[in-house]
């Protein structure tokens, strides 16, 4: 790629203007963006394990179908970007074949058990909290096609946000039992939910290159700490304490202060060394080799009518 190329292309990103699937672009900036939507993509695709672990045990059929639509939401919401991605010419097998390998990564929060129904309200709350504060700004990505996914994605993120919230607030309303259950699950939910923003700004590898070709807008670090700000008070209002001894307002930064992330804990889950990893890619094979019989018939299908039409 010549520098003329180069420079060019980053004038574009500059003007603000969208990228879209026939346009030349760097390989490099293709092979972001294959890599994060993939990851994304594939972070919806199994973060529908935790909660789908709960629909039968829903404490009301109201509670039950609000968790049975945002868990098809979130398998919506992969099919969206595998599509995104496929503009970029990937194929959805592969990038299957590359989570189920072990290759491709996805969000280390979803290698976390749901023990306790507070676990879905606290992950609407927070994980769903933190997905929409990264992703608004993925509305404003220069790839067209992911960034327009994203809009209608944080539309309905914004409702998984609030069912999860409602859910912990009758909780902590509710009984001692109940309270200290909303309390656990927040104490086992904060790290990790801090976490999902990756690495700290420092040791992230991608994010100067990604800033400037504005796919992100913003740092890790940077979006971490606006999720900080906002979801403290959110849990004062609750009457429950984030498990963190050093998270004070500052006054003089007019930011919460934090305590250290155990950034060990994050690369291990992220490697594969999680509680569920293991569970989560045995379970999203079983789901592929069981729908084999679908692609099969539906790909026989197409050739049969392919034979018909050239008859
Ligand atoms: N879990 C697993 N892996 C992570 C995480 C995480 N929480 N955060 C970072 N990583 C990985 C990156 O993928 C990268 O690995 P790679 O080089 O092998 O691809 C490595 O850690 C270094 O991180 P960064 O250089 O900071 O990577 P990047 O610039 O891609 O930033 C981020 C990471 C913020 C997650 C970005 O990819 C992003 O915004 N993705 C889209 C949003 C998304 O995927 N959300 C999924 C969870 S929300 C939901 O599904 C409801």
């Amino acid at each position: 790629e010549d520098e003329a190329f180069l420079e060019a292309f980053q004038k574009r990103i500059d003007a603000e203007e969208k990228i879209e699937p026939n346009d030349p672009m760097p390989g490099g900036y293709r092979k972001t963006l294959v890599r994060q939507i993939g990851q994304h993509a594939h972070s919806e695709i199994v973060g529908m394990l935790p909660e789908g672990n709960w629909i039968t045990r829903a404490p009301t059929l109201r509670r039950k179908a609000a968790l049975l639509a945002k868990v098809q939401d979130e398998g919506g919401h992969g099919l969206y970007l595998y599509a995104a991605a496929e503009t970029l010419g990937v194929s959805r097998e592969q990038m299957t074949e590359e989570l189920l390998s072990g290759k491709a990564k996805y969000s280390s929060i979803f290698n976390y058990p749901t023990p306790s129904w507070a676990d879905i309200g606290t992950i609407g709350w927070l994980v769903d909290g933190a997905a929409i504060m990264n992703q608004i700004p993925l509305c404003r990505c220069s790839y067209g096609p992911y960034a327009r996914a994203m809009i209608r994605v944080c539309k309905e993120e914004s409702f998984h946000q609030r069912q999860g919230y409602e859910i912990v607030m009758t909780l902590a309303k509710g009984s001692p039992e109940q309270k200290q259950m909303a309390q656990d699950s927040l104490d086992r939910w904060w790290w990790p939910a801090l976490m999902m923003f990756g690495p700290s700004d420092k040791d992230s590898a991608h994010s100067e290159q990604s800033m400037a070709w504005k796919i992100k807008r913003f740092t890790n670090d940077e979006l971490r700490q606006q999720f900080i700000d906002a979801t403290v008070p959110q849990a004062e209002f609750l009457g429950l304490k984030v498990p963190d001894p050093d998270c004070r307002w500052n006054k003089e930064t007019g930011h919460y202060d934090h305590g250290e992330i155990d950034w060990d804990e994050f690369w291990r889950v992220v490697k594969g060394g999680g509680r569920m990893n293991r569970d989560r890619i045995a379970d999203r094979k079983k789901a592929w080799d069981d729908g084999a019989w679908v692609r099969e018939a539906a790909l026989a299908h197409a050739e049969k009518r392919r034979d018909r039409m050239e008859a």
